[in-house]
């Protein structure tokens, strides 16, 4: 059979997944519903924009969409800081915008799996109000972790602990007490030892499954669970008691008798329900995030930190495989997010010093994204060093390896059409809180955020109203009517590879071939289709074993049997 026909007799993606096992080799798209399309107008992107382009996203190929939160909020974290977690903001639509949004999805056979976020309310959410209006010891206060600031009239605060996004993470209410928040001030943390409080996320877990959604990314998965001792440690105390199940904040055992709870909820639905959880753990202490018993599924971002390099990739792909089945579950694979610079971008950009510690020696990889993963984030004056094309090339070689894995994909909104980072954006138009609360440090998040460009021309390329973060002028070059039509794109690339990708959807298992060149990965999945990725300049002749009909490649073989450098292709060998 000839690529064109293995396309044309491969089912819709949509056909094959009616059983309760549909997530473990899926390809999920991540929409940011802010920057998506804005049906509206307004300049924000809105859930009937989502609608609206149902049928671009049946065209992709995807099997699920991951909605980011879009919930009532100030944005001061995006939408990551919640003020009603059974509501949309008024801004991005209404509950029956959602429903209808919803049957669009389900009608085109995509899943719709939404964000929630448990960790931390909004300082407007009704609970946090009432926190403040009630004195110290309250039932309201137990809600979230308020403690005594130090000194005889609490001014000074509980503790030195420092917030992920920087500057402290202990907030003064007025009256001689301090709210904690890992993230932003606007973000104070909740006490899950609380029983009011886990009652109600179980009810929020209900009231989006009883609409249908068919399963729930788990924000900040390893941080509901703390334990504060009566005496806090320093912060330099923290962060050397070791995070093995008992530090008093990160990935506590206990955690998981929260996601026990869930599971019970996720199963009483038909399907059950399905979740991921975003939990910066240590590889190890995965598998407990993705147990069958807990949340099912999480999400592993070791490609997502790695250089693309061959050595590895593949030490990754063989040790992220393994580590899935020991929890029954299947791998998630991840290049880009919300969270951090484009695969593009990275890809094309020499690697970032480490920052050396206090001591003056370098922190390991590890270490510096356990937390929160914003070590990826760009920091100010890189831009000069990007080679855009380079970046580029490398990525679609990157994306057409990732897709042929098993385990399910997760594609971030604007990947498909190879965007860039947008590193030159205006400070008064920036709005990621990392920016401002680590001043001079890092921009933040903002250059992935951008409003997608879907028209070459037109007030905000066809976006809707006024974009709410500017588009360059670049971003026309990508959008999807620039690329829809082009065979060569980066949106024609994964619209062909997710055609094919459930022909690869048999088993769970790959099996390593020789290349004798280190700078060459090759794998052939259970149906006999071969991967073969070359993570080198140069170009790479293929042996006969590794010969055969191309089904799709990153960029066209220059001359019969030859992989050129930093590509990567799917055979029929
Ligand atoms: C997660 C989200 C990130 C957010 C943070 C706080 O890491 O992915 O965008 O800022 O949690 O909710």
């Amino acid at each position: 059979m000839t690529a064109e026909a293995a396309l044309a007799t491969s089912p819709h993606p949509a056909a094959r997944r009616t059983d309760a096992e549909w997530w473990r080799q899926a390809a999920v798209y991540q929409i940011y519903p802010r920057s998506f399309a804005d049906a509206d107008g307004n300049g924000i992107g809105d859930l009937k924009g989502v609608a609206d382009r149902v049928p671009y996203l049946r065209e992709l190929g995807i099997d699920a969409v991951w909605l980011s939160p879009f919930y009532p909020s100030a944005l001061a974290d995006g939408g990551y800081d919640v003020d009603d977690y059974r509501d949309v903001d008024p801004k991005i639509g209404t509950l029956a915008d959602f429903d209808a949004m919803a049957e669009a999805l389900h009608a085109a056979g995509i899943k719709l799996i939404v964000d929630i976020v448990p960790n931390h309310t909004s300082d407007r959410h009704e609970w946090f109000k009432e926190a403040l209006a009630s004195p110290k010891g309250s039932p309201e206060r137990d809600r979230y972790i308020f403690r005594d600031g130090l000194g005889p009239d609490g001014a000074q605060p509980p503790s030195d602990w420092t917030s992920g996004f920087g500057g402290p993470a202990w907030e003064p209410v007025g009256d001689g007490q301090w709210y904690h928040h890992f993230f932003a001030r606007e973000q104070p943390d909740l006490n899950w030892r609380n029983p009011e409080v886990r009652e109600d996320f179980l009810k929020t877990l209900r009231f989006w499954s009883d609409r249908g959604v068919d399963g729930f990314r788990v924000d900040v998965a390893h941080g509901l669970s703390k334990d504060l001792p009566e005496e806090l440690p320093t912060q330099a105390e923290l962060d050397a008691i070791p995070v093995d199940g008992n530090h008093p904040v990160w990935d506590r055992d206990d955690v998981h008798e929260i996601y026990a709870e869930w599971r019970q909820v996720f199963d009483e639905y038909d399907p059950p329900r399905i979740a991921v959880a975003e939990a910066w753990v240590a590889s190890d202490r995965r598998p407990a995030y993705a147990s069958p018993r807990g949340l099912g599924q999480a999400f592993n971002f070791d490609l997502l930190g790695a250089r693309f390099d061959a050595a590895q990739f593949r030490e990754i792909v063989a040790f992220n495989l393994e580590l899935a089945a020991r929890s029954g579950s299947s791998s998630t694979w991840v290049l880009s997010n919300h969270d951090v610079v484009r695969h593009a971008t990275r890809y094309g950009l020499p690697p970032e010093p480490a920052e050396p510690r206090e001591d003056g020696s370098l922190p390991a990889e590890s270490d510096a994204t356990q937390k929160t993963g914003t070590s990826w984030l760009l920091h100010r004056g890189r831009e000069p060093e990007l080679k855009a094309e380079r970046g580029l090339r490398r990525a679609r070689a990157a994306t057409l390896f990732e897709l042929a894995l098993p385990g399910s994909a997760y594609i971030y909104q604007g990947e498909e059409l190879g965007l860039h980072e947008v590193a030159d954006i205006a400070d008064e138009d920036r709005q990621d809180p990392t920016f401002f609360r680590s001043p001079g440090v890092s921009v933040g998040r903002d250059g992935c955020r951008v409003p997608l460009p879907w028209s070459a021309g037109g007030e905000s390329l066809g976006f809707g109203g006024s974009a709410h973060i500017p588009q360059p002028e670049w971003f026309a070059e990508h959008s999807v009517e620039r690329e829809d039509g082009d065979p060569d794109s980066t949106l024609s690339l994964y619209r062909r590879a997710l055609a094919l990708r459930g022909e690869l959807r048999t088993e769970e298992r790959l099996e390593w071939l020789e290349t004798g060149d280190p700078q060459v990965l090759a794998f052939r999945r259970p149906n006999g289709w071969v991967n073969v990725t070359n993570f080198g300049e140069g170009p790479f002749p293929l042996p006969e074993p590794l010969r055969g009909e191309v089904l799709v490649g990153s960029v066209a073989l220059e001359e019969e049997g030859t992989l050129p450098g930093e590509a990567s292709v799917w055979l029929k060998a």
